[in-house]
């Protein structure tokens, strides 16, 4: 993959809005056929990078390219290559399956238009339901409905922001496969999202907060930057003990997995004399873990400061 051309390149791009800094120096190389995520809190410039990266908003500085074009003078032409999912919204609702794909592919003037509307019908299993409301779909295919139009117009590159929020499992599942399918067949994805396992799905990705990239390359790299030692803690009353652990030394982090805590820190042996001590006094067991990108997140939220929160 080191081979393929870089889709987005881009250097130190800065974006205010008034007074606010919402995208910090963003530096981004994403190459051809790889699938990048975006993670990191609400509000941190998610939303607002990908839109300076299909052309939607221009950067205030900086420099760089999508698809070869450049993002300061050539927005136009980028946004008419790329295929770009908003943020909750998907469809049009009371437009028709069929109305909604022929409206976008007027949109991005796609030559046979019928031709290729019917394609996208059929190549769903949607070629019955051509004159059904869009808004009895269920979530899941509302999103695969989604996906389609948006690439009837043979986009190199897609934009994807938070596209299965508030989808159920099973179609986040699918498509997710379909995302891959896309991505073997040379379409570079970058695609926005909170959940977890969707972010282990990505070849590399990002983490942002307040409008600063805090760590970005594969999943291992990311978590093997934070340089965290971590254990898992299982036993009795373990939810009251929390506070008292996030006190001890050695200790940067406590989270909750499932029916175990896990405990993480920088200083290994300090955590590790903490944590042993700390397991014998209460009966608990304490066992050395890696440290899962999920610790690695969280830890990196809570090492963020909100700029705009004040006081702290
Ligand atoms: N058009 C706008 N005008 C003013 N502020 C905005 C605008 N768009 C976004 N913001 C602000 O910029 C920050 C980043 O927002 P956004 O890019 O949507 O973050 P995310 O997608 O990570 O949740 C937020 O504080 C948001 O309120
Ligand atoms: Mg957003």
């Amino acid at each position: 993959m080191t081979a393929a051309p870089l889709v987005i390149d881009v250097e130190g791009i800065n974006k205010h809005f008034g007074d606010k800094h919402v995208v910090k120096d963003l530096s981004l190389q994403v190459r051809q056929g790889e699938i990048f995520g975006f993670l990191g809190p609400n509000g941190s410039g998610k939303t607002t990078s990908i839109r300076m990266l299909c052309g939607l908003l221009t950067p205030d500085s900086g420099r760089g390219s999508c698809l070869g074009l450049d993002v300061l003078t050539e927005s136009a032409a980028i946004k008419r290559q790329v295929g770009y999912m908003t943020q909750k919204f998907s469809l049009w609702d009371d437009l028709t399956i069929g109305e909604n794909l022929d409206f976008v592919a007027r949109m991005f003037g796609v030559a046979q238009r019928r031709e290729v509307v019917a394609r996208t019908l059929d190549e769903l299993g949607l070629g019955g339901r051509r004159d059904q409301l869009a808004g009895t779909l269920s979530g899941g295919w509302k999103q695969r409905l989604a996906l389609a139009a948006c690439l009837q117009h043979k986009p190199r590159l897609l934009l994807l922001d938070e596209p299965t929020a508030g989808v159920d499992p099973k179609a986040r599942r699918d498509f997710w496969e379909e995302i891959h399918r896309l991505s073997a067949a040379g379409i570079t994805v970058l695609v926005s999202t909170h959940y977890m396992d969707e972010a282990e799905r990505c070849h590399r990705l990002a983490y942002i907060a307040y409008g600063a990239l805090m760590a970005s390359g594969t999943a291992h790299e990311v978590v093997a930057a934070q340089q965290l030692s971590t254990w898992s803690l299982s036993g009795p009353h373990l939810q009251g003990l929390a506070q008292t652990l996030g006190d001890l030394p050695g200790v940067d982090l406590v989270a909750s997995f499932g029916a175990t805590l896990h405990v993480s820190g920088k200083d290994a042996a300090a955590l590790e004399a903490s944590l042993k001590d700390f397991a014998r006094r209460k009966g608990l067991t304490a066992t050395a873990v890696a440290a899962s990108l999920e610790d690695a997140f969280i830890y990196l939220m809570q090492n963020s400061q909100d700029p705009f929160a004040g006081g702290k």
